[in-house]
């Protein structure tokens, strides 16, 4: 297991932590499978498919906060979702360099070394202020909401 939910910090909004502890699931899952193709149990058909599954889920985790913060007007939207949008692009050129090399270090070196320390960092700050703002329209840019 790569990600414990224990660990997992909590936000203000429930939706928000259900998405988060899905996400871990499904990266922890992800996980399993490269550890197990490591030891000749697993396919890389069956990383890529959880792999495609861990982007997909990611684009609708993103793509939940980003309407809700339009909808209620958060004033630092752009920041939150330039580090989505960020994110993603590193989650999918990782997969582009796991197709072309076939190498599971690649996978591997992102996963332990890279993701979880994102992952985490982005609910405790951005994520939680976020939530935060949701929930009392407290904006960390002073503006009531
Ligand atoms: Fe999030
Ligand atoms: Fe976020």
């Amino acid at each position: 297991m790569l990600l414990l939910k224990d660990e997992m910090p909590l936000v203000a909004m429930e939706f928000m932590n259900a998405v988060h502890l899905e996400d871990i699931e499904i990266i922890n899952e992800l996980f399993a499978l490269i550890v197990a193709y490591d030891k000749g149990k697993s396919s890389i058909e069956e990383i890529n498919q959880k792999y495609q599954e861990w982007i997909a889920h990611t684009v609708e985790h993103f793509r939940g906060e980003e309407v809700m913060m339009v909808e209620k007007g958060f004033p630092p939207y752009a920041m939150h979702k330039g580090e989505h949008d960020r994110a993603l692009d590193e989650m999918r050129g990782i997969f582009q360099e796991w197709q072309k090399t076939m190498d599971s270090s690649v996978l591997k070196i992102y996963l332990i070394e890279v993701l979880p320390f994102w992952l985490i960092n982005h609910i405790n700050t951005m994520d939680t202020v976020t939530a935060r703002f949701f929930d009392t329209g407290f904006s960390p840019c002073g503006i009531a909401h």
